[in-house]
């Protein structure tokens, strides 16, 4: 993984406004696009972007509206935007979807990748649904030299989310599962304070997935076990840095 750490930014705790760092490589073939937001009291949380460099190009999700021309520029940086063929949204959320709109204008060529009900929920956005490619959980998407498998994680805060499985890189990419408030930015998950690490994932679980407290514990473990079985080198959440070889201190911290 490439180091952030000569820019000031990285591990600044005194945040207090969004704000997009430097995108980072952080699995074979994948790119984060990186930012932070403010939680005051607490922390940060961050909010991730992928690029996949997959023979066909794929954006996972879309950024901070708040940061619009920021995430355009590092998205620039990282490729051109008309050379993205798919932009996957894991669902609706405006953390998510926030630049949709901006970067469809500049990604002429990309389709969009979503369920039945995070189309119906863009449509509720205004945004268009010309180029929306429909792929439910279970199905799995070509971008040429590697099949793109639509997973639902054990936790979620809208029924549309899909997160994804990178077979060839072996990357899950989990959508809003597994984030976490910390009390900086952190480059990896690994070099976040295992305290810090556990009471953010908690609050995050919590906060992010409020009915986890009212469901049947063996039947979400099996969901967990599930995800563990996938066997994921990297797991990439939308909250939290890059976790290599961490999933099965997440199943366990979540069961
Ligand atoms: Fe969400
Ligand atoms: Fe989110």
């Amino acid at each position: 993984m490439q180091s952030g750490a000569n820019n000031p930014l990285w591990r600044n705790a005194d945040m207090n406004e969004p704000t997009m760092l430097e995108s980072r490589n952080v699995a074979p073939d994948i790119t984060s696009l990186v930012s932070y937001i403010p939680i005051p009291g607490y922390g940060v949380l961050p909010v991730n972007a992928f690029v996949i460099h997959a023979e066909q190009l794929v954006l996972v999700d879309t950024g901070l509206a708040s940061l619009r021309s920021e995430f355009l520029q590092e998205l620039r940086s990282v490729v051109d935007p008309k050379d993205l063929r798919w932009i996957w949204i894991t669902h609706a959320d405006m953390d998510h979807l926030g630049n949709l709109e901006a970067v469809l204008s500049e990604a002429t060529n990309a389709r969009i990748v979503t369920t039945y009900i995070g189309m119906a929920k863009m449509g509720l956005h205004g945004l268009p649904l010309d180029r929306v490619f429909l792929l439910n959980q279970g199905q799995s998407l070509n971008v040429g030299d590697r099949q793109l498998m639509a997973v639902k994680p054990p936790t979620f805060d809208a029924p549309e989310t899909a997160g994804l499985l990178d077979k060839k890189s072996n990357t899950l990419i989990s959508a809003d599962c597994f984030g976490a408030i910390i009390d900086r930015p952190a480059e990896t998950a690994a070099d976040i304070e295992q305290n810090t690490l556990r009471d953010g994932s908690v609050l995050w679980a919590t906060i992010d997935a409020p009915w986890l407290s009212t469901i049947d514990a063996e039947k979400f473990d099996r969901s967990l076990a599930a995800i563990e079985q996938l066997n994921a080198e990297v797991v990439l959440s939308s909250h939290l840095p890059a976790a290599e070889g961490m999933t099965k201190t997440f199943a366990d911290r979540h069961g």
